[in-house]
Parts: structure tokens; C-alpha cells; sequence
């Protein structure tokens, strides 16, 4: 959102900026200054009468407080200023649709939508065809559809109309806005491109993944007779860098499935107000998907103690996410749920109840033999001369998988100014690696200082016994 008072500064310098006007007037409308946002685009309407975003902006507050029929009724005459303008179609039809005519709310909807694809909005859609809006055939002449109490939804169709079965097929002229799942799919739905492999070290992780999903997967009738299922929730917890949203792509690339990631971030500010039909959908998508790794990164913004959380709609989104989790019998199987944080002490305890994320799998900093490992991985495909892995993972002590990476651009990247300066490949030594190590500080100790504290003091069933090995303190 535009910063109000930047913008009253700015109109203060230049008084009859229309645009300027405009924006201040949305930014209000925004946080529900109706009165305010309502009054600078009047002062837009002195200045351009036939402004139709002025127009429809006063429409929608109208209808905010209250005064639907004069917001209709402003709207009709915008669209009859203006018809080519979409914006004003697409209120008309949400407006139709609160007073229960659906008919007219699909007509509305079909122009805005013709008149600009960018419109489509597949939510009211959906909401239209539930209340019985579909394209109607016209109505006789002498009979206006009419916003009426005693409106009987679907009164003006032709009784042996037959919708296609076909969502959208009536839609436009600029083809069928994409569907709910394929937006949803362009948004989430990723191709796996690495495979364990490419992680080093990590093997109980590893391990526990397979267990969860890659064996039951292939022995299906073994599993099943032991009651147990592919899928489940599982998560990740441990310093930053150390691997954790690497090993959960690469999950799905060692089972062949579909990977989707979806940061809660991402949800949260992308549907705000509809985010738990969001979330319903994503989990429907991975379902309709699997086998597939559906990946929550940063699982603790859905922690109850975040500043958005706090609010009723932050609590509807856990109590979606948990019920999606808990699922209908059968149907989360072959759904890899995995969740990802590093700061597990803000994490509702509700989240780790089994039947969700009841594998807790502490992802460590890499001991001496998987930094071995990673910087093998990291070297593959690089020119290097003598590199001695072994020797340079003792070095390493404390450094996550991202300090090791970072240590290798560095290195890289001084070789390769030198090869730009002499034109021919310089590989990167072993002394140059060392060397650079020195210029990179490992990461993780800080990460621990924190966990420490929750870990001796707040370690309610055991949660961090794991951490407490790691430090080699005493449970
Ligand atoms: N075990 C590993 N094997 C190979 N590369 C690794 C490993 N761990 C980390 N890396 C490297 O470090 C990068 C960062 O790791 P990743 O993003 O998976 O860490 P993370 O645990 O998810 O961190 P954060 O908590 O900050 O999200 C990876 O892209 C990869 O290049
Ligand atoms: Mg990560």
C-alpha cells in the first residue's frame, strides 16, 4: 500500500494531481478511511466529472456503508458513461450477486471479463455459479432483471438450457480464464531437478524420508500390512544453510514426484482475506498430484505469537492448515508433507500432534564427513587442481552447507579473474580454498546460542534432545 502521508505530502505540493488523488484515495480505502478515501475522489470528480475510477471508487465505498442500492445505482450510470470500462462490470456483479441475483451477476461478470481477461476472478465465479448464475438466454422484453427479495435464481433461463460441462466454456472471447488448479499449479507446482545425491552427508534424514515415503511407495502390500501408509507429515528443523529446503526438493526428485513449495509468506500476502480457501487448494492440487512432496518453507509464520497471526483470520489459516493435515481418511496418502524452520520454539504445539508433523528431524550443521561430502558435491563440474576434501572439512568446523558454498563462489570467483585476465582456465587450488575459508565465518553458532536456551529450558517431551546431543549437554 502507497504510504498515506508520502502521498499528502506530495498532493500537498502539487494540489490538482489527479493520479496522485487517486492513489491516496485507494490507500484509504484500503485501511477503511471511508470518509476520507470518499472525499478525495470527490475532489477528483471536481476536477474530471466523467472520471469512471473516481466513479466506481465512490460506488464501492457506498456499498461499504451500507447504501447498496445508490452504489447500484451509480454504477449502472457509470457503465452507461463508460461501458468499456471493466472495473465497474465487476463490482456490478459482486453487487448483484450480495443481493441474490445471480443472473445479473454472471451477465456483469461475462462483460467485465470480455471487456479485459485481466478481470477474471475465479472465486466470485464459482460463488456466482453456486448461487445458480449462468449465462442466461434473454430475458422476454417486457421483464427487467430485477435486485428483487422474491428473485428466483435462474428465473430468466430457458428451461431446457443445459450448461456445458465445461467450467468455462462461455466464457470469452479471449479463450477460458485459467482455472483455479492451473494458476495455482503455474504458482506452486515445481519440477524436481535434484535428487539425494546432490546432498551430502545427512543420511538419517535421508533415511527417515525414505521410510516415510520412498518403501512404502514401493512396497505398498508390505507396508499396508503393518498399517502404514506412504505420506505424512514431517518436520524440519535446524540452523539456517544447513540443507533443510535442499533435501526437501531433492525428496522428490529421488521418488519422482511432484514437488510444490509454498512459502506461508507467500499466502498470507498474496490471497489476504481468502487465504485458507488458498491453502485448501494447494493441498487439493498435491493430493490430485500424488505421489507429491508438498513443502511448507518457513513453517513458523504460521507461529501463534507472529504479529499477523494474532488476528482471527491468522487463526482460521492454522485451524485450515492443521485440518487439511489431520485430512479425511485416505486422503492425504501418497502426500509428503514437509515443513521447514528455523525457529521451531514458535511453532504451536498443535502442529506436531500425530497424524501431522510427527516426525521432528533435527537437520544439524554437517559433521566432518558430510562437509566432506558437500564440498565433493561442490566441486563437481568446477576446474580444480588437487583438491583435498578431507583435509578442508576438518577446517570447516561449524560451517553450514551455505558457508561452504559461499567459500567455493569466492574461490571461483578469484580464479576467474585471473582466467579473464590471462584468457586461459585457471583452476582453483587447494591453498586458494584454504585461504578463503579464512575470509568466511561459519554460521550455525549463533543459531545455537538461541536453541540452547529452549532447549534446556522448554524441552516439553523431549522436543530438543536432539539439540541437547548436539551440544553434548547432559538431558
Ligand atoms: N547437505 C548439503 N549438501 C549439499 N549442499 C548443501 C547442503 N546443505 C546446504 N547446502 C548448500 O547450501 C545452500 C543452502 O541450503 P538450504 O537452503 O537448503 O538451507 P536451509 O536449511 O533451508 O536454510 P534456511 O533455514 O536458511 O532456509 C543449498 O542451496 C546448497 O547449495
Ligand atoms: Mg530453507
Amino acid at each position: 500500500m502507497a504510504d498515506i502521508d508520502s502521498l499528502k505530502q506530495a498532493l500537498a505540493v502539487s494540489p490538482d494531481n489527479v493520479l496522485l488523488m487517486l492513489l491516496l484515495g485507494d490507500a484509504l480505502l484500503e485501511q477503511f478511511s471511508l470518509e476520507e478515501a470518499r472525499q478525495q475522489f470527490e475532489n477528483v470528480l471536481q476536477l474530471e466529472p466523467a472520471n469512471a475510477v473516481a466513479k466506481t471508487q465512490v460506488a464501492q465505498i457506498l456499498d461499504l456503508s451500507g447504501k447498496s442500492s445508490e452504489a447500484i445505482v451509480r454504477l449502472e450510470q457509470v457503465s452507461g458513461e463508460s461501458p468499456n470500462f471493466a472495473p465497474a462490470w465487476l463490482l456490478r456483479a459482486k453487487l448483484a450477486l450480495n443481493e441474490n441475483n445471480s443472473t445479473e451477476a454472471r451477465e456483469c461478470y461475462d462483460k467485465a471479463i470480455t471487456l479485459d481477461a485481466a478481470m477474471s476472478d475465479i472465486d466470485l465465479l464459482k460463488r456466482i455459479r453456486q448461487a445458480g448464475g449462468r449465462t442466461p438466454t434473454p430475458p422476454p422484453e417486457n421483464i427487467q432483471p430485477q435486485a428483487t427479495s422474491d428473485f428466483q435464481a435462474g428465473a430468466y433461463f430457458d428451461p431446457d438450457f443445459e450448461e456445458d460441462d465445461d467450467e468455462f466454456d462461455d466464457s470469452t472471447p479471449f479463450g477460458p480464464p485459467p482455472s483455479a488448479a492451473s494458476e495455482l499449479e503455474m504458482d506452486f507446482v515445481q519440477k524436481a531437478d535434484t535428487d539425494f545425491t546432490k546432498v551430502g552427508g545427512m543420511e538419517c534424514v535421508k533415511e527417515d524420508i525414505r521410510m516415510k515415503i520412498l518403501y512404502p511407495m514401493e512396497n505398498k502390500e508390505l507396508f499396508e500390512a503393518y498399517g502404514k501408509k506412504a505420506g505424512g507429515g514431517v518436520l524440519l528443523y535446524g540452523p539456517p544453510g544447513c540443507g533443510k529446503t535442499l533435501i526437501s526438493r531433492a525428496t522428490a526428485g529421488e521418488i519422482n514426484a511432484k514437488f510444490m513449495s509454498v512459502g506461508l509468506h507467500q499466502i498470507l500476502d498474496m490471497w489476504i482475506g481468502k487465504s485458507e480457501e488458498k491453502l485448501h487448494e494447494i493441498f487439493e492440487l498435491a493430493r490430485r498430484n500424488a505421489p507429491s512432496v508438498l513443502f511448507f518453507d518457513e513453517v513458523d509464520a504460521l507461529a501463534a505469537d507472529r504479529k499477523d497471526m494474532r488476528t482471527s483470520a491468522g487463526r482460521t489459516l492454522i485451524n485450515q492448515f492443521l485440518a487439511e493435515m489431520d485430512g479425511r481418511q485416505d486422503e492425504n496418502d501418497g502426500v509428503l508433507i514437509l515443513g521447514a524452520t528455523n525457529a521451531p520454539w514458535h511453532l504451536d504445539s498443535a502442529f506436531l500432534r500425530p497424524g501431522r508433523f510427527d516426525r521432528l528431524i533435527f537437520v544439524p550443521p554437517p559433521d566432518e564427513p558430510a562437509r566432506a561430502e558437500i564440498i565433493k558435491i561442490m566441486g563437481e563440474g568446477k576446474p580444480l587442481a588437487g583438491l583435498d576434501a578431507a583435509a578442508l572439512a576438518k577446517r570447516l568446523k561449524d560451517f553450514s552447507g551455505a558457508d561452504i558454498k559461499a567459500v567455493f563462489d569466492q574461490a571461483i570467483e578469484a580464479s576467474l579473474a585471473e582466467a579473464m585476465k590471462s584468457g586461459k582456465i585457471v583452476p582453483v587450488t587447494q591453498r586458494q580454498l584454504v585461504k578463503t575459508t579464512k575470509k568466511v565465518k561459519p554460521s550455525t553458532l549463533k543459531w545455537f546460542e538461541s536453541a540452547k536456551n529452549y532447549a534446556i529450558y522448554a524441552n516439553q517431551s523431549g522436543f530438543y534432545d536432539d539439540v541437547l546431543e548436539h551440544l553434548g549437554i547432559q538431558k
